[in-house]
Order: C-alpha cells, then structure tokens, then sequence
C-alpha cells in the first residue's frame, strides 16, 4: 500500500502558516492586497478566482477583484495593470488565464511588474528560477516540491522524470527538481519511448492533461507519483492523469485526485503573496 500524499492536509498547513505570517505583517503596518484579474466569464476560471479569493480572506489578504467583460481590450487591460504596478498597496498581480483570443497573453504576462508576479510566469521570473536567482515560482510545481518535502520524500541524488513540457508545470517543475538536486528528465509528446523513461523514475511527476493514461506499466517499483492532472471520466467522477487503482499498489507514495496536487496550487499562490513583501523589499 503506498502512502497517500495529503495534499489538503499539507495546504492546510502551509495556510496556517502564512496566516501567522500575516498577522505579524499586519502589526508592523503592512497590509498585502492581492489584485486578481478575470476578462471574460469561463465557468472554469470563474470557479478558480474564487478559490483564490477564498484562501486570501482566510490568511488575511486582502484581494481586490476586477471582473471585466470579454470585450476588454488589450490596451485597457494594459491600462489597468500600469496602474496596479504604480499602486503601492497592491502586492501580487494576478490574471487569471486563459484570457480571450484577441487578447495576447505574452503581452500582459510581460506588462506585470516582475515584483508583483506572483503567478512567475513572467520571463524574468523564469529566467531567474533557471539561473538559481531569487523570484517568484510558478505555483503548481512549488506546490509539488513542498508535497514531497513534507510528506519526508527526499530528492536529491533521485532520478525524477517529469511528463510534459509546459511552460507552466513541466518547465519549471523540472527546474525545481533539478535545483533540488534530483537527476532530471522530460518526456513529452515526442518522447520515442516514454514507458522506458518512466520505468526508470524514482519520482514521477506527470503533466500530460490526458485522463488516466498512466498505468502501472509506466510505473517502477517503489516510485513516487505524482499526479497534477485533473480530468473527470466517464462517470463524471474526477480523475488525474495516472491511473490511481492501478498505480496505487506497486507505488510507494501517490498523490489522490482530487485532494493531492490542487489545493497545493492556491496555497503557493499564497505563499508568493506573502514572499512578495521580501522581494519588494530586497
Ligand atoms: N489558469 C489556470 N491556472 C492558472 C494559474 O495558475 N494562474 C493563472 N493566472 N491562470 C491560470
């Protein structure tokens, strides 16, 4: 039986943590306000931004909404982002993604003050996790890094394999695995033989956003999944990207879905909020 990684545990964890961080934050005078942007009414982000304003009420952040319709354009959304980089209370700038087709993701990711990117998506923030300089990370990955250290899982010296290549889970996760000292590889799309990658991997964190597709055959002995998918099968019920029934028993930790990878998401989401205060700072 392999141990189950508790990632609403472990979020849980972490929130309470920054909650007292707040607290203390509050008393010498600073108030974090999180600016989180949605353009346009996907069900899907709908139901994440408020997640997210959700964790930030509960740790004592304040966040400010901006609920535009999907015929904002480009130049006004810049408008509004110039402005919060300009705002001193505002400490994180979120836009919650996808944003509609006639708007350029590239552009308004780059228009975000690197200070107040506490999504890490923007090049400067990437560029600096790739060169071990401090910034803001991607908060998916951070959020794998944290389930495995938490729950004793060491990665140094491991061979980690991580399936996909995104710019926001597979890149930098395999950035994060790397500076934590783990032999790394990616398999992707074009990957000849990804079962004989796989089969070699002490951790395997898998990213591909296809439903159940990793069985136990992907799997070694002993290996450590994790799962940062989220689909729902068949019957409606949610699933990941690994197979977990069949996994499970030749695993010697899995992350569940749902309750492992995306409660971590919101709380290093959190944690950037609050490490915002030290990099304006630095
Ligand atoms: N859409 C799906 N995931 C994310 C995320 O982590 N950040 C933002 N801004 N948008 C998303």
């Amino acid at each position: 039986m392999a141990q189950l990684i508790d990632g609403k545990k472990i979020s849980k964890d972490i929130k309470d943590e920054l909650k007292e961080q707040v607290a203390q934050y509050k008393e010498q005078g600073v108030e974090i306000a999180l600016a989180v942007i949605q353009v346009g009414q996907d069900p899907a982000s709908t139901v994440y931004v408020g997640n997210k304003k959700k964790a930030c009420e509960y740790i004592g952040i304040k966040s400010v909404a901006y609920e535009l319709p999907e015929e904002t354009t480009e130049a006004e959304l810049l408008e509004i982002i110039d402005k919060l980089n300009k705002d001193d209370s505002i400490y994180g700038i979120l836009v919650q993604l996808p944003v509609p087709k006639h708007i350029s993701e590239d552009r308004i990711i780059q228009a975000i003050d690197p200070k107040k990117d506490v999504d890490g998506f923007h090049p400067q923030s990437v560029g600096a996790l790739s060169i071990g300089q401090p910034g803001f990370v991607s908060c998916t990955p951070a959020g794998v890094i944290q389930l495995l250290k938490r729950s004793g899982i060491s990665i140094e010296g491991k061979e980690c394999v991580v399936i996909g290549r995104s710019n926001i889970v597979g890149k930098p996760m395999s950035l994060l695995l790397l500076r934590e000292n783990g032999t790394v590889t990616i398999c992707h799309s074009r990957t000849k033989d990804i079962k004989e990658v796989t089969k070699r991997a002490d951790i395997l964190v898998v990213a591909i956003g296809k439903p159940k597709m990793i069985d136990a055959s992907y799997v070694k002995e002993g290996a450590v999944v994790i799962d940062v998918g989220i689909h729902r099968d068949e019957n409606n019920k949610l699933c990941g990207d690994v197979d977990f029934d069949s996994v499970e028993p030749i695993a010697s930790a899995i992350t569940p879905v749902p309750g492992g990878v995306g409660p971590m998401t919101i709380a290093m989401l959190m944690n950037n909020c609050v490490e915002a205060v030290e990099i304006r700072n630095a």
